[in-house]
C-alpha cells in the first residue's frame, strides 16, 4: 500500500553514487555531505498517450539511471519530464538516447537542456524531516536523532524511508495513541500481539517496547515489510524469540493462525481489505482481546464497524486524526464497556 503521489519515481540522493556520507553534523561545515545536482527537463506534445510518455520517462530512469523522475503538467498543457542526476549525463548522449522514442511516437526530436540545482544538504533536509516523534509515550526516533528519549517513553529506533511505518501518518499514530489508552486499561503485561500489515512493526515493536513479555507476531503481504520488521526487531535489541515476522496475505499463512488467539492485533491496512478479513480477525482474538483497526478514511467508518458488528465485534473506541479514523473493537459478548481515552491535540475520540 502507498499513500504517495504515482507521477514521481523517487530514489534518494542519500543513497546516490555520488553522495558522501560523513558523521553527523548539525550544520553545514566542510564535512557535511553536499550532493551536486542536475534537472533535465524535456517538454513534449499534450497528445502524447500515457505510453508514449512512458517510453520517454523510462530513458531517464532506467537508461540514464536518474536519481528521480517525475512527469507533470506545465502550465500550458504540455507533458514536462523532469530528472535529476547526481552524474549529469552528456547532451548528446541523452539525444541519441531520445531519437528512437521521438521516431516511435512520430515527433521531431527536442532538445533536452540539462542545469545544475543550487546545492542543498541532503542528511540536514533529512533530519529535519523526520525530528522524534512522540506519540503519547511511544518515542519513535531515526538513527540520525541524538536526543536521549523523554525519561518515561517508550523509544523505538525506525528508520523513516522504509517499509510503510515511520510513525509519521495519522493512522499509525492512532494506532500508537490506542495502544497507550489500551495499556492504561488492560494492566497484564504479557500479551499475544498480532501485528496485521506490519509494514516496519511500528505498532507491534512499540508494544514489544512497552511490554517486554509481548510474544508478537508481524505479518505483511510484502517481503520488504517483512525483512524490515526482522530488522527493525534487531536493531531495537528485542528478543528473537519473541518476534515471529510472517508473510502473509491476511490470516492465509498457517504461521498466523496457528499462534491465536491473540490479545491485542493492530491492522492499519486499508477499508476494503479490513472488511474482508473481518470473520478472520475475529476468529483470531481472544475471549477479552482488543483489535485495532486503521487506515479507514472517515466517511468509511460506518461502513467497516457494520462489517465487524456482523462478524461480532463490538465498538469500544474511536479515534479521528485529519481524514482517518482509528477504531477499537472487541468480542460483542463482553458487553458495553466505558470509553477509552480523552480527546486530545487536534484528535477527536468518543
Ligand atoms: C498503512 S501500512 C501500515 C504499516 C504499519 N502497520 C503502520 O501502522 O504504520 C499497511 C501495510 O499493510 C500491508 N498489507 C496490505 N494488505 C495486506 C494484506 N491483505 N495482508 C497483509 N498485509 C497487507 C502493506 O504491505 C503495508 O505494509
Amino acid at each position: 500500500m502507498s499513500f504517495m503521489s504515482t507521477a514521481t519515481s523517487w530514489r534518494s540522493p542519500l543513497t546516490g553514487p555520488a553522495t558522501r556520507r560523513s558523521s553527523p553534523a548539525s550544520s553545514a561545515s566542510p564535512e557535511t555531505p553536499m550532493t551536486a545536482l542536475f534537472q533535465a527537463r524535456l517538454q513534449l506534445d499534450e497528445r502524447l498517450t500515457p505510453a508514449e510518455l512512458a517510453g520517454f520517462e523510462t530513458v531517464f530512469s532506467e537508461l540514464l539511471d536518474a536519481a528521480a523522475t517525475a512527469h507533470l503538467r506545465d502550465g500550458g498543457g504540455d507533458w514536462l519530464i523532469e530528472a535529476l542526476f547526481t552524474d549529469p549525463p552528456a547532451e548528446d548522449a541523452v539525444a541519441a538516447l531520445l531519437a528512437p522514442v521521438f521516431a516511435d511516437c512520430g515527433l521531431t526530436p527536442v532538445p533536452v537542456a540539462i542545469t545544475p540545482l543550487a546545492q542543498r544538504d541532503w542528511l540536514a533536509e533529512n533530519r529535519a524531516a523526520f525530528p522524534p516523534r512522540r506519540i503519547g509515550r511511544f518515542w519513535i526516533y531515526g538513527s540520525h536523532v541524538e536526543t536521549p528519549p523523554p525519561p518515561t517513553s517508550w523509544p523505538l529506533l525506525v528508520e523513516a524511508a522504509q517499509a510503510f511505518g515511520s510513525g509519521t501518518h495519522p493512522t499509525t499514530e492512532g494506532c500508537l495513541r490506542a495502544a497507550e489508552a489500551i495499556l492504561r486499561r488492560d494492566r497484564r503485561l504479557r500479551w499475544r500481539a498480532l501485528d496485521m500489515g506490519c509494514g516496519s512493526a511500528i505498532l507491534g515493536l512499540g508494544l514489544l517496547k512497552a511490554r517486554p513479555g509481548t510474544m508478537l507476531v508481524a505479518a505483511d503481504n510484502d517481503i520488504l515489510a517483512v525483512t524490515t520488521a526482522a530488522e527493525n526487531a534487531r536493531i531495537n535489541h528485542l528478543p528473537p524469540l519473541r518476534v515471529k515476522a510472517v508473510l502473509s496475505q491476511g490470516y492465509a499463512d498457517p504461521a498466523v493462525r496457528r499462534r491465536a488467539p491473540y490479545d491485542l492485533i493492530f491492522a492499519n491496512i486499508l477499508a476494503g481489505p479490513l472488511c474482508g478479513m473481518a470473520r478472520d480477525q475475529m476468529a483470531a482474538l481472544a475471549p477479552h482481546g482488543w483489535l485495532v483497526l486503521s487506515g479507514i478514511l472517515n466517511q468509511q467508518a460506518v461502513m467497516v464497524e457494520r462489517r465487524y458488528a456482523a462478524a461480532a465485534a463490538r465498538i469500544t473506541a474511536r479515534l479521528t486524526i485529519g481524514d482517518w479514523t482509528t477504531l477499537v473493537l472487541r468480542p460483542a459478548r463482553l458487553g458495553r464497556s466505558a470509553g477509552l481515552w480523552h480527546p486530545r491535540g487536534t484528535a477527536s475520540a468518543t
